[in-house]
Formats: C-alpha cells, structure tokens, sequence
C-alpha cells in the first residue's frame, strides 16, 4: 500500500514541525537584530528558547542604572517589590525594602489636605527624575530624555542596541558637521545624539568582584533594562518548552495510535 510507506517518515516531519513552531514562538525579539549592520549581537544567557537571566548581571544592572541612568531616565512602569520577584535580580525582601526606602515619595493629601514626602515602600513605582517633560528638557539642551520601561523592545536590535549606544561612542569623523552639546555615536540613527557618553570604566563599583570595565557595565544595563521591558521572560520560555514537550509527548502517541489502527488492515 502506497499510503502508509513511510508513516515514521511523515510523522518525524509533523514532529519536527511542531518544535519548530514551538522555537520560533519562544524566540525573543532580540535576535531580530540582523537587518541594521552596525548593531553587533552580544551573547545573552537570555537568548533562544531556553534562556533565563542572570541575577547577577541583573543586580549589577540595576545598581548602573540606578547610580548613573536614573539622574536623567525613569523607569515608571517598574514597582521596588518586582525586583524581588521570581525571574528577575530577586533581590531579598529586605533589600527590596531598604532600596524602595532610598527615595523620596510624594503622598497625601494627609489630614490637612496637604501632600508630604515620605520614604518608598516595596509596593511603590520607580520614581522619575523629573516632574514633566519640559523640566526634562530644560536640564538636558533642550532633549527629553525617555523614560526607559519599554525601550529594550520598542528599539530594534533590543537590548543588542542599547549595549551598542553604552560603548558607541567615538570622535566624529572630520567630514561631519557636530551640533553644539551633541555627541557622535556609532548606532544611533543619524549618529548625533543629545546624550553624552554615560558610562565609561569604573561608572560604577562592583561588588561581586566582576571588572568595572565599560563594556560590563553596558553589558549589565542593557540585560538589565531587557528584564525591565519583559518581567516575564522566564515564565514564557517555561512555557514554550513545556509546550514543545507536550506536542511531543502527543505526536508519539498520535503515531502509536495510528500505527495501531492500521495494523488491523490487511497488507
Ligand atoms: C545627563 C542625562 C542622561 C544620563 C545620565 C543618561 N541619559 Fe540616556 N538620554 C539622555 C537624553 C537627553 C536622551 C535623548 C537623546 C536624543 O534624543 O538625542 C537619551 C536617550 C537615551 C536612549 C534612547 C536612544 C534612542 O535610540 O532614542 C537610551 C536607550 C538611553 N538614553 C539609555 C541610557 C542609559 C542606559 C543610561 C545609563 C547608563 C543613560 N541613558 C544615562 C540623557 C541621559
């Protein structure tokens, strides 16, 4: 019978196409990098279908942003108690508490009917470092510099991109015509941005006995800012993978089943 000549074929197929379905679904946005030439792919532990964070680079990140970044970028949509959270720097909650203690609060209004200042609480946003957009202009010549929540995703090339524009800075080259207060970067569209190089060695003291260079703190902040932009990384990469083994789990039986029921024809 012509039909059934190479079942195992055929179902190695259908499985070989579920998984790939199942890669391509769990697959970060990230690796679309490939379509803007200068923007240079890192490594990530993050990256592929089964990646997951470092804590540590996660730990460090946050202290680079929140030492240097945090003076001109907010970060609005993160809460302190989501640093403490299951796949992401997963800080203790005593860390939580101290760190969310570090800023200054606005609330209220208190009996009085007046507003007041008090120190944040784990369940508190991230505060932004200036009250509205004018006042972010005019402490930075005029540009605003974005809140960062969503940026490792709303850029191409995601976290790729931001470690490129953390060590793409360089002498613009003699041709080109620099505004005044504007920097030449490598990855920035139109190569002259209005922030100045932000990080450079020894930004930032580590801890953990990693090295200050500039590469690792833009390397931190960019994985950093990546989880900041996806919490839930982790979580869907679980998923895609217990999807992929539960479509193969199903196919074996599917084939077994099938093999079954036409074993009862005769050849
Ligand atoms: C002194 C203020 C200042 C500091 C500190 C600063 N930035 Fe910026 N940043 C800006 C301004 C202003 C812009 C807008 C630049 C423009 O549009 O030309 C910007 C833009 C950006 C952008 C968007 C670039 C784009 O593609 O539009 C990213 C990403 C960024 N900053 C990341 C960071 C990170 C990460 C840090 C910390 C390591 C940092 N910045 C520290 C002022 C700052």
């Amino acid at each position: 019978m012509k039909m059934i000549a190479s079942p195992f074929a055929k179902h190695a197929a259908m499985i070989a196409g579920a998984m790939l379905l199942g890669v391509t679904l769990g697959t970060s946005p990230a690796q679309a990098a490939g379509d803007l030439p200068e923007i240079k792919a890192q490594s990530w532990t993050f990256s592929g279908p089964f990646g997951t964070f470092d804590r540590g680079q996660l730990q460090r990140g946050f202290k680079v942003y929140k030492e240097v970044c945090a003076g001109c970028h907010g970060l609005r949509q993160l809460h302190f108690r989501n640093l403490g959270e299951p796949g992401g720097p997963e800080f203790s909650e005593a860390e939580v508490k101290a760190l969310a203690a570090e800023v200054e609060v606005k609330d209220g209004p208190n009996d009085e009917g007046e507003m007041f200042d008090r120190p944040g609480k784990p369940s508190d946003a991230f505060v932004s470092p200036f009250p509205n957009e004018n006042a972010a202009r005019a402490a930075n010549n005029g540009a605003n510099p974005p809140d960062l929540s969503l940026m490792a995703k709303a850029r191409v090339g995601g976290p790729d991109y931001i470690y490129g524009l953390m060590v793409g800075y360089k002498e613009p080259p003699s041709s080109m015509k620099m505004s005044e207060d504007m920097s030449y970067n490598d990855v920035f569209p139109g190569h002259q941005i209005a922030m100045a190089a932000p990080l450079s060695e020894e930004s930032v003291e580590y801890t953990d006995g990693t090295k200050p260079t500039l590469e690792n703190h833009a390397k931190d902040v960019s994985a950093f800012l990546m989880w900041a932009a996806e919490p839930k990384l982790e979580e869907r990469h679980k998923l895609g993978f217990r999807f992929m083994i539960y479509l193969l789990i199903l196919s074996v039986l599917l084939y077994l089943a099938k093999r079954r029921i036409w074993s009862r024809l005769k050849h």
